[in-house]
């Protein structure tokens, strides 16, 4: 039985995106559903500028409170720049997600950052945390709001500094939900070809109803960890028409009605979409909410 590691990112991806800001407490609980129903891997906030995403100016709390209260569940964070690295570091992560966009204009505009500038920071971060365990989230990797698809075969070129500098681990990231199963096989194949031992991730958006064909291309290639939402919930604010993720409940479903090994008990996985949709108002994309 082939074991897919499921990385649920909603309370950073999904509620980055809302703007009521939901109480401490409430994160809190939702993520206490997703623990219980066998998810071990939570990207539970982001350490970014308050002024550009104020649902998550409570990073620091709630990590605390995460860690203390959730032991041996991996939690990581998002994080942008040096800055994000230290706050992060202080509140006590000790696996991050560093975003860079594959597009220059959505660096940009997402955050303020040159590619050059970007890659800059995370070496200082390498040397200041040689310990914190890094993986790289390539935002835009199959297509732009502002560049399109024009990048797309830049990946492996792209990634040549990232490797060189010891990064380990690529989040291939479907931002818009562009992607089509051939975009997604050619990405990792070539990927795969030019860094046999790259472990890759796959981070797919549904605003096309693509998601679970994409990701399921992705695991059919190899990947073996796949990020996705409860609900569905998602979207960046800084790329024009990113909508909601692959709900999570919706894959583990598929996967393990497949008997694919989730460790992910699918009972409690509804009773947390369906909690959540109940204690937070968000556009809620998964299928089975209702059932
Ligand atoms: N966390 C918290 N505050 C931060 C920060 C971080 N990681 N990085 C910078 N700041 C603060 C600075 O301290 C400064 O504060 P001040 O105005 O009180 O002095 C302010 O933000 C501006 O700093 P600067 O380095 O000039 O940042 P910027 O204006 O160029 O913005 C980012 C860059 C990365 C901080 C901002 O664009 C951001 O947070 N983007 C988040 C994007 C995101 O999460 N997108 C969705 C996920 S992909
Ligand atoms: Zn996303």
């Amino acid at each position: 039985m082939r074991y897919i590691e499921v990385y649920e990112v909603g309370p950073r991806d999904g509620f980055q995106n809302l703007d009521e800001y939901i109480p401490i407490e409430t994160k809190v609980g939702i993520i206490e559903k997703i623990v219980q129903s066998g998810v071990q891997n939570i990207q539970h906030t982001s350490f970014v500028s308050p002024k550009a995403i104020p649902q998550l100016k409570d990073s620091r709390e709630l990590t605390e409170i995460c860690l203390s209260k959730f032991p041996g569940i991996n939690f990581s964070a998002l994080v942008p720049n040096l800055k994000g690295a230290i706050l992060a570091s202080e509140a006590g992560v000790n696996a991050i997600s560093y975003v860079v966009s594959l597009s220059k204009s959505h660096n940009k505009a997402n955050i303020n950052r040159t590619h050059e500038e970007s890659f800059n920071e995370l070496v200082k971060i390498r040397d200041a945390y040689p310990d914190l365990e890094i993986c790289l989230d390539l935002s835009t990797t199959f297509g732009c709001p502002f560049e399109m698809k024009e990048n797309n075969n830049r990946v492996v070129e792209f990634l040549e500094n990232y490797i060189k500098l010891g990064i380990k681990e690529i989040n291939l990231c479907d931002t818009i939900g562009v992607a089509n199963p051939q975009d997604v096989k050619k990405t990792i194949n070539d990927v795969k070809s030019a860094y046999p031992n790259l472990e890759l991730q796959i981070h797919i958006h549904d605003t096309r109803n693509m998601g679970m064909i994409n990701t399921f291309t992705a695991i059919q290639l190899g990947v073996a960890k796949i990020q996705s939402t409860l609900g569905g919930l998602g979207g960046c604010p800084f790329a024009p028409g990113a909508s909601g993720n692959l709900a999570t409940e919706d894959i583990v479903y598929m996967l393990n009605d497949m008997n694919y090994d989730t460790g992910i008990e699918f009972s409690l996985l509804l009773e947390a979409a369906k909690y959540q949709k109940k204690e937070i108002t968000g556009n809620f994309s998964g299928h089975l909410q209702f059932i």
